[in-house]
């Protein structure tokens, strides 16, 4: 089974969505196979976004990803990576179609309530970021 990395966002679990999402995501059919709260500090989040280093809302992104503890979880299902992208919806709430994540719960194009990984490398890259080898469980 594919896997892929899911970030619920500060402003769902502040509004005491995460519950909610992880039972949505577990009626589309994704596994969770690891799973943690924790408080990014300032480093984490911009190693974790480095590739946006320079982009007009890098600042304001780490800044937000910090405000508050974030769940992360390792996802499986066949096609995860893009089923997730699918379910997640697009970054606006605005532009993101009926039934996703982001049309459901996301406040603004800042506040987008989750993450997800865009393909199969990054997949890998960001799981290793945030698990262990035995913190995922098949
Ligand atoms: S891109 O260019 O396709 O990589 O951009 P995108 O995937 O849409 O966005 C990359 C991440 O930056 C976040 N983002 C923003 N944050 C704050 N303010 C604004 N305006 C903004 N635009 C994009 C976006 O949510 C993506 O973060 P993740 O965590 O991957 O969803």
């Amino acid at each position: 089974m594919q896997k892929t990395l899911s970030i619920i966002k500060p402003d769902a679990t502040e509004r005491h969505l995460v519950g909610e999402i992880l039972a949505y995501l577990e009626k589309n059919g994704f596994t969770i196979c690891g799973l943690k709260k924790i408080q990014l500090t300032k480093k984490q989040a911009e190693g974790f976004y480095a590739e946006h280093q320079g982009r007009e809302y890098f600042e304001r992104l780490i800044n937000y990803m910090i405000s508050a503890p974030v769940v992360v979880a390792v996802l499986s299902r066949e096609n995860a990576i893009r089923k997730y992208r699918e379910l997640m919806g697009a970054t606006d709430p605005n532009e993101a179609a009926e039934g996703t994540i982001r049309k459901l719960y996301a406040l603004n194009k800042t506040h987008n309530s989750v993450h997800g990984s865009d393909s199969e490398e990054t997949a890998m890259q960001e799981i290793a970021y945030f698990f262990s080898d035995d913190e995922i469980v098949e």
